[in-house]
């Protein structure tokens, strides 16, 4: 396979010479073609395609109402920051890459005089900040909602306060909720008024409060020992293999870091530039999916359901979702909207947790370092899931046998887990979660027990 997508590259890139510069284009395509693979670092595009052909296009019959009795009371949008920069681990990352590609690889293919070429213009400083296309990603989206629901985000709204800003702290969510308010300013052409936001970390960032998922998940090596086991798995070394191998770098040279650092080079230079750089050649389909699934693995013993304090530490958010729902509900039936719609900025570990809570994506079986091959069809897939700018959201219908809720992920209607009902009644689905919202406290969830201490005392 490889010999062949070498030749077949080697002929598109000879027939262009031969042609010339217009057919060159044909020849590399603008997306590389593991774009589908790039889990978080992946493009909100890849997930919405038809954004592709316009930005800016709502399938008006797909945000309708469930019924024409229905009317929209409120809705609740948690939605991750756009693209943004690599972390300054990452950084780190790419910039040991570079030099050893630099200064060992060897051959005579053209993408490979185009890598050694490349400038690294990456710096630490660079920390994870949103870029310009991340400021496109919430402008956009946000004049996308309020198309979808004009009645819930209107320009009336939000000059009466009744639309809610919430963010994470961190730079790229202000920055993120920032342009989400500009997209709206633009849309309506709005000039005197300013930028509104509250940060609230025990709600977008409930991961840090939550000691016990701090101590028993993010300071816990083990917990993760399954991402460590498939570092050094069977799949990981044959793409560590295949990579150095067209590096003509020694195998022993090239570590699982480094390949995941390809890969993570490829999607930035994609998801910020939309670049299909030539570090993108480094890889092919199946080393794209064996990374992919390293990805997933970490989200999924980080944030899924690897570990039950992943999902419970996100209770504090789904009772304040819920709050936020029947607030509204209420005040609209005593005659006064106080609120119609709530934005709230966080990150993608933000919304795994509360996607798991809720019992969303979940595979029969546990994604594990052994089990690559077997969960080639996973549901539990953060390309899919959480690219920059995912976004959930929960829209409240008052409609005339009751109160309807309907869920959308990525402005796709989804249906609840067990439910075969694209706008079920709210009391079905507070009764479907009873446990969860009449539970689930966060201290009872997240307090570590203090007993080691207490029985040394004694
Ligand atoms: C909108 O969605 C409906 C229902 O899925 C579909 O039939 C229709 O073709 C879509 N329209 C456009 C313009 O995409
Ligand atoms: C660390 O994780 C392992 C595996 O999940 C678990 O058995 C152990 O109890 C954890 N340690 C702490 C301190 O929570
Ligand atoms: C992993 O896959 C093997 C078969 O390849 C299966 O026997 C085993 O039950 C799986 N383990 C888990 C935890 O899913
Ligand atoms: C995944 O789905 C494809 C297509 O439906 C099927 O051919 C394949 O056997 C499935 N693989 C596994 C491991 O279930």
């Amino acid at each position: 396979m490889k010999t062949t997508y070498f030749l077949a590259n080697f002929l598109i890139t000879s027939l262009s010479i031969m042609v010339g510069l217009s057919l060159s284009k044909l020849a590399r395509p603008t997306i590389p073609a593991i774009a589908h693979h790039f889990g978080t670092k992946g493009r909100y595009e890849e997930v919405n395609p038809h954004l592709l052909d316009d930005i800016l296009f709502v399938n008006k019959s797909l945000v309708a109402p469930p019924s024409p009795d229905c009317r929209a009371i409120h809705m609740v949008s948690v939605i991750r920051h756009g693209t943004r920069y690599p972390t300054t681990k990452n950084v780190k990352k790419i910039a040991r890459l570079f030099e050893l590609v630099v200064s060992h690889a060897s051959g005579s293919a053209s993408w490979l005089n185009d890598i050694k070429t490349w400038k690294m213009w990456y710096t630490e400083d660079m920390d994870g900040r949103l870029v310009e296309k991340g400021c496109d990603d919430h402008r956009h989206l946000a004049v996308r909602l309020a198309q979808s629901f004009p009645t819930l985000i209107s320009e009336d709204h939000l000059r009466a306060n009744r639309i809610e800003f919430i963010t994470s702290s961190k730079h790229r969510c202000v920055d993120s909720v920032k342009a989400f308010q500009e997209g709206l300013h633009r849309l309506w052409d709005v000039q005197d008024m300013d930028y509104k936001h509250y940060v609230d970390d025990s709600l977008m960032r409930f991961f840090d409060h939550c000691e016990r998922f701090v101590e028993s998940v993010e300071k816990n090596k083990t917990a993760l020992k399954e991402v460590e086991r498939f570092k050094s798995s069977a799949e990981m070394d044959a793409v560590r293999r295949k990579i150095s191998s067209r590096l003509q770098i020694p195998y022993s040279q090239f570590t699982p870091d480094m390949a995941e650092a390809a890969f993570f080079l490829c999607s930035y230079e994609f998801a910020i530039k939309s670049e299909n750089s030539p570090w993108c050649d480094l890889l092919d389909e199946s080393d794209a999916q064996v990374l992919e699934y390293k990805n997933d693995l970490k989200q999924y013993w980080k944030r899924g359901y690897g570990h039950d304090v992943n999902r419970k530490s996100s209770c504090p958010l789904f009772h304040d979702i819920f709050k936020r729902l029947e607030k509204a509900a209420n005040d609209y039936r005593f005659g006064g909207v106080k609120k119609t719609a709530t934005i709230q900025v966080g990150h993608g570990e933000t919304l795994l947790p509360l996607l798991s809570l809720m019992s969303f994506y979940k595979d029969e079986k546990p994604l594990t370092a052994e089990n690559f091959s077997l969960q080639h069809n996973r549901t539990f897939r953060s390309s899919q899931i959480v690219p920059y700018a995912a976004n959930l959201v929960f829209v409240l219908y008052e409609c005339s046998d009751g109160l309807r809720i309907q869920l959308f992920l990525n402005e796709k209607l989804m249906t609840f887990p067990n439910m075969n009902h694209l706008a079920p009644l709210y009391e079905t689905v507070r009764k479907h979660y009873s446990k969860l919202l009449n539970g689930c406290e966060f201290n009872k969830e997240c307090n570590v027990p203090q007993s080691n201490l207490r029985n040394t005392e004694l």
